[in-house]
Order: structure tokens, then C-alpha cells, then sequence
């Protein structure tokens, strides 16, 4: 086996960032193909708790390659700043470690602003967005108006494409949410100001991933959110603009859809969601306040708290579905001990009949009722468990129903935040 996929199953917030250092330890490319610096991935190693956004998890492990590819959007800004906080922690990240795409789109100071001008908006729709810029850069890349980071090294081209973008944008800014312009001339020094470090590490990394696929290397391909965040078959409009997919590692990171060979499904032992949008499964009172003071259920990216609730194997499934998920990676099941009874999800009620999908309007997914399959909880420390027969029985149990509610195995159950709480049944690379 030389690749594997890491796919969010849920609503993001699974515990990827752990899963793909554990990984990466015997892959030798890591590679983030979508998303932007909405994601924070949460890693703890020893004493150090580390949170990334843009840069891949495998920067933390010496000797690996990370690659930032085609796929992501890049705010230069937050990377610099991400880059330079690593490197004063002690991590050592060079061009010849961390590759970024040319190709990549840049998420640029116009692009934050406007995703914080909607979102603030009397007049919008409130999606609850990490306020990155993400939507908005997005938006730019498929208007054909974005500027890629390799657009950086031409000061010509670099004028002239802002210019474009920025009198469509302040006309926005002006006309539609009344919020200050910007200043055409003032983001183009500022972009220039990024060149003498961004440059560097700017590379074909399309190349570089299919060439480490044809000499057999082994490549981890690190998903951001989660596959209820897809922009094409999400709970839209409540969703990223991206596709956490796995259609989309092959897009986003310049390798043909059949050199895949393995897709991981991460997911969470319960279910969280952070921003807007129907969650069937949601607990409002003591015991979703419970699993979130449990669990740590705080965004990475912007502190907010996370809405917490039962496991919803219907969305799971639904991810299982579109992903081609060959195993699961359970996380966070040590935040359940103590709980009386656990629930899963098997189906919902939608007006008075039985369905086993998530419904395409957001609507109707908002008055689905979860229909519940139940377990008898567990109590105590499991974090030092390390294969299933170390688990208290309601632990057992509980992850046989996920599977069977699921139809999937399990390749790994992680117990706690440590790389060695976890149970691993089946070995990667
Ligand atoms: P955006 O990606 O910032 O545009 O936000 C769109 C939606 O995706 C919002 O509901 C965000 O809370 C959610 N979202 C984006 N990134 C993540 C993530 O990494 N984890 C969980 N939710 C996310």
C-alpha cells in the first residue's frame, strides 16, 4: 500500500490532526489538498499541543515531506505567521520539507473582509464561517479573478489583477454592506512584502506527488472538514466551499482518481458541529454541555464553542457512501466515559416515514428525528488502553454498534490526545 486518504465523515473536528501524525510517521509525503486555514488540525505531542491550520501535520515529523497543493487557498499572511511561530517552537520547516503549489489560490485581505462583511450582513444568510476568506477566494478561483501565489513573482501581473479585483470588490464594500474600501495600490505592496519568504518554497507540487506515486513512496493525503461540508454534497448552503471528498484528493492534489488506494474515514465517537445548519442529532442541555466540557469542543480556528450530540450513523454512512471509506479511524471515545447510555443514529423520521439519507434541503434535514439504537455506557480511564480487550465492556460494546451500525471496521480507536493512546488494528504503510 503507498497511499491513503484521511476523510472527515462528520461535520469536521473528527481529531484529524492526530490521526495523520500518527500516519505520518512511516509516509513520506504529506499533503493537504483542500481547504485553507479554516481547518486546525490539533496535534499533542509530549507536553506540546500544537495547532495547524494551513501547514500539513507531517512538518512535525523530521524527515517527511509536506505539500500544500493546487487545492488549498492560501492566506500568505496566516502561513508566514503560522511558519515563523512553528520554526520559534523549534520546528524546523524549509523548502526542501514544505512544498506549496504555484498554483495555489491566495486568499488576500479583500477576501476575509468580505466573508466578515456577509456574515454581518442584516440582509444575509448566516452560514457561521470561520471568517477566513475562504468562501470568497473561492469564489475569485472559479470567477477566473484569483491571484495565485505564483502570481507573486511578476510585480506587472500582480498590479493589474488586483486592480480587477478590487474595484468589483469596493464596489461591494461601498454599495452593498457599507463597510471602509480598500486601496488597490496599498494591497499590492503589501503582496510584494510577501515575496522574499513565500518564494522560496513555491514549486510544481502536482509533479512532485505523481513522481513520489510512481517510485512507490508512501503519501498520506491529509482531508480538512468534513464530508457534510461539501460544497456539492453537504447540508448546503451550510457548508465549506470546498469538497472534503475523496474525489477531491485526486483534484486538488494532481494525481489520477485510480492511483488511490486506500481511504481512511475518520470519525468522531459522538458528533460536533460548529456554525450554522440543521444537526439532527444535537443535544441542547446537561449532557450536550457535558460531552462539549468532555470532550475540549472549542474550535481550533475561532474558539467557538462547538454544538455537541449523539453519533449519527445516517451521516457517517452517507460518507462511507461517497467516499469509498475502506476503515474507520474512531476518536475521542475516552470523552463518553461516564455517560449512563450512549445513542447512535440508525435512521431518521422524516413526516411520519422511515429514511436511512441525509435529505438535499437543509430544511428537511432540520426536521428529521433521529431514531436511536442504544448502549450501556462505560466509566473510568481508558486512555491507557492499547488493544480492545483493555476496554471496560460498555466500551466494546458501544464500538460494535458503530461498526454494525456503520458497516465498516475499524483500523484504529484512539483513546486520548497522546500519539500512544491509541489502539491500532490494522497497520498503514
Ligand atoms: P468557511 O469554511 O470558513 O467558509 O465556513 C463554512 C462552514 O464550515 C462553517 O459552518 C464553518 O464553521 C465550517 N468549517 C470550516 N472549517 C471547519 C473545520 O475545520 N472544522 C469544522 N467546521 C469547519
Amino acid at each position: 500500500m503507498t497511499n491513503v486518504a484521511i476523510i472527515g465523515t462528520q461535520w469536521g473536528d473528527e481529531g484529524k490532526g492526530k490521526v495523520v501524525d500518527l500516519l505520518s510517521e512511516k509516509a513520506d509525503y504529506i499533503v493537504r489538498f483542500q481547504g485553507g486555514n479554516n481547518a486546525g488540525h490539533t496535534l499533542v505531542i509530549g507536553d506540546q499541543s500544537y495547532a495547524l491550520h494551513t501547514v500539513p501535520s507531517g512538518v512535525l515529523r523530521p524527515g517527511k515531506i509536506s505539500v500544500i497543493a493546487s487545492g488549498v487557498v492560501v492566506d500568505p499572511e496566516d502561513l508566514i505567521a503560522e511558519i515563523k511561530g512553528l520554526t520559534e517552537r523549534g520546528v524546523d520547516i524549509n523548502p526542501s520539507n514544505l512544498k506549496i503549489s504555484e498554483k495555489a489560490h491566495m486568499i488576500m485581505p479583500y477576501h476575509r473582509l468580505l466573508d466578515a462583511a456577509r456574515e454581518n450582513s442584516v440582509n444575509g444568510r448566516k452560514i457561521g464561517t470561520t471568517g477566513r476568506g475562504i468562501g470568497p477566494a473561492y469564489e475569485d478561483k472559479a470567477a477566473r479573478t484569483g491571484l495565485r501565489l505564483g502570481d507573486l513573482r511578476s510585480e506587472e501581473l500582480l498590479a493589474t489583477r488586483i486592480d480587477l479585483a478590487i474595484r468589483e470588490k469596493n464596489c461591494l464594500f461601498q454599495e452593498l454592506y457599507g463597510v471602509p474600501t480598500l486601496k488597490a495600490d496599498d494591497l499590492w505592496k503589501r503582496a510584494l512584502s510577501l515575496r522574499p519568504f513565500i518564494l522560496p518554497f513555491l514549486t510544481n507540487t502536482a509533479r512532485i506527488v505523481q513522481e513520489a506515486h510512481a517510485k512507490g513512496q508512501k503519501i498520506l493525503f491529509e482531508g480538512a472538514q468534513g464530508v457534510q461540508l461539501d460544497v456539492d454534497h453537504g447540508t448546503y448552503p451550510f457548508v465549506t466551499s470546498s469538497n472534503p471528498t475523496t474525489g477531491a484528493v485526486a483534484m486538488g492534489a494532481g494525481l489520477a482518481p485510480k492511483c488511490l488506494e486506500n481511504v481512511l474515514g475518520l470519525v468522531k465517537a459522538y458528533t460536533s458541529r460548529v456554525g450554522e445548519g440543521p444537526f439532527p442529532t444535537e443535544l441542547i442541555g446537561a449532557t450536550g454541555d457535558w460531552i462539549r466540557d468532555s470532550g475540549h469542543e472549542f474550535g481550533t480556528t475561532t474558539g467557538r464553542p462547538r454544538r455537541c450530540g449523539w453519533l449519527d450513523a445516517v451521516v457517517v454512512k452517507a460518507a462511507v457512501d461517497l467516499c469509498g471509506v475502506d476503515h474507520l479511524a474512531i476518536t475521542k471515545l475516552d470523552v463518553l466515559s461516564g455517560l449512563e447510555e450512549l445513542k447512535v443514529a440508525s435512521h431518521y423520521e422524516l413526516d411520519g416515514e422511515r429514511i436511512d439519507f441525509v435529505p438535499a434541503d437543509s430544511a428537511d434535514l432540520a426536521r428529521c428525528q433521529p431514531v436511536y439504537a442504544t448502549a450501556p455506557g462505560f466509566t473510568g480511564d481508558i486512555t491507557k488502553a492499547k488493544k480492545l480487550e483493555d476496554l471496560p465492556k460498555g466500551a466494546r460494546e458501544y464500538l460494535d454498534l458503530m461498526e454494525k451500525l456503520i458497516g465498516v471496521p475499524a483500523a484504529l480507536v484512539s483513546v486520548g490526545p497522546e500519539r500512544d493512546e491509541t489502539i491500532i488494528l490494522k497497520s498503514y504503510f
